[in-house]
């Protein structure tokens, strides 16, 4: 599938199956799912342009490499809340902005609630994070937002996807990349991913 890049380092299938494990606390839950988010942005960010700028070392002047654009980190909210410290202790220049969606239970259609996001967000390179693509409605809704907001870059990041989830995205916005720890196999009749992990917006803040 072009566009999509299932991220398999040993170290995030790992964490993974820790996540994955109904009998993970909530703490472990969130560490797990700081650390996957942290390895990912790590692969992410290896194509992110970088420019050549001079500073002065104690010794002499000398030219570097700094990240060319602003990257601004954006959640859908809840669950997306729990991929955002990973990666600003690997990018902490990270502008974070916010869109806040829910899942109607009924419809499975996205409500939203919320949506905030800072100046850079029409020059610099959107990092959309939310752990779960299940329908994908959630997350073509908060592309939407965001391309209405002027955002020109996005990349999507998240943990677990579902085949349903990733064709709904690519067919709304086919030049969005999707980077993901794991492809699962199918939705259930409630909309949740199988095997998946649960609700993650519950298992992250203990709410069940
Ligand atoms: C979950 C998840 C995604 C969405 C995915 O959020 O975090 O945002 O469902 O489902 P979709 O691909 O079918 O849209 P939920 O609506 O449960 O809200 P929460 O994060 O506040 O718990
Ligand atoms: N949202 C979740 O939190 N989990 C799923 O499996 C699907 C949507």
């Amino acid at each position: 599938m072009e566009n999509v890049f299932i991220l398999s380092h040993p170290l995030i299938k790992h964490k993974l199956s820790i996540i994955r494990d109904k009998n993970t606390s909530t703490k472990q839950f969130k560490e797990c799912l700081d650390e996957i988010a942290g390895l990912m942005a790590y692969e992410i960010s290896k194509d992110f342009d970088t420019v050549v700028t001079e500073i002065e070392t104690p010794i002499c002047k000398c030219n570097v490499d700094v990240l060319a654009k602003d990257i601004i980190i954006v959640p859908i909210l809840r669950a997306g809340l729990g991929m955002v410290d990973g990666i600003r202790n690997l990018i902490p220049t990270a502008k974070v902005g916010h869109v806040g969606l829910y899942r109607d239970e009924e419809t499975l259609e996205p409500q939203t609630y919320y949506a905030k996001f800072p100046k850079e967000i029409t020059t610099g390179t959107v990092l959309l994070v939310d752990p779960m693509l299940a329908t994908g409605g959630s997350l073509v809704a908060a592309i939407d937002i965001l391309k209405n907001a002027g955002a020109k870059e996005i990349i999507y990041t998240g943990l677990v996807g579902a085949p349903e989830g990733i064709k709904r995205v690519q067919e709304a916005h086919p030049e969005v990349k999707i980077f993901l720890a794991a492809l699962d196999e199918k939705l259930n009749d409630k909309g949740y991913i199988v095997p998946g992990l649960g609700d993650c917006g519950d298992r992250i803040f203990g709410t069940k």
